[in-house]
């Protein structure tokens, strides 16, 4: 199918941007503290690695059986970016899934920033005719799974590569 073309989004202290190659060398330095990878692994990107990587993401996969959307957060009041959000979408059965994720620079966590994006990222796929979210989340990862619930995730049975599946309610059991 068709997937809509991302667009910016606007929520009380963030402006989300769509992913550019521009943001790459400001990006470094979001990702740059090592505690940000404590439940996912990885490590913090070198300006050539996330440049790679931002022009795979915005290029897209190349079947096109999958949307990739990928969003920078900014803050209003100083114009720093400290974030992303991004959603992989596909049909499965019944249902248009988005799978998740969710990062803030250690410098500014514990002020619901993450819920915010998240929430703005929801209600721009909900109202692109997504039906289902699911988000894999690190079981000792508090943070994460605060911000999943918050967004009427919950968790399942489901351990895929150490982490577990959570899931929104799909559109047919909610209504
Ligand atoms: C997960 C993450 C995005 C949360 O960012 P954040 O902006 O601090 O989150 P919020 O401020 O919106 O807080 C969300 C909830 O988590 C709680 N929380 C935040 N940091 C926490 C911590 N270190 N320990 C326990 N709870 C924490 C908040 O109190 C809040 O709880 P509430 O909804 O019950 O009030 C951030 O910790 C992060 O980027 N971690 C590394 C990357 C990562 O693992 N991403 C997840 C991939 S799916």
């Amino acid at each position: 199918m068709p997937w809509p073309a991302i667009e910016p989004l606007v929520s009380d202290r963030l402006t989300l941007e769509p992913l550019s190659l521009e943001h790459a060398p400001s990006m470094v330095d979001v990702l740059s503290d090592p505690t940000l990878y404590t439940f996912t692994g990885g490590e913090p990107p070198t300006l050539d690695t996330l440049s790679t990587r931002y022009a795979s993401q915005i290029r897209g996969p190349a079947d096109e059986s999958q949307g990739w959307f990928n969003w920078i957060a900014r803050r209003h009041d100083t114009g720093a970016p400290i974030g992303f959000v991004q959603a992989t979408v596909e049909s499965q059965s019944q249902d248009i899934l988005a799978e998740i994720a969710w990062v803030i620079d250690p410098a500014h966590q514990r002020q619901g920033f993450a819920s915010e994006a998240t929430a703005a990222l929801i209600d721009w796929l909900h109202a692109h005719g997504v039906t289902r979210l699911t988000a894999h989340i690190h079981p000792e990862h508090t943070a994460s799974q605060r911000v999943a619930h918050r967004q009427g995730l919950r968790p399942t049975s489901t351990i895929e590569d150490g982490e577990v599946r959570w899931e929104s309610p799909s559109h047919d059991e909610r209504s």
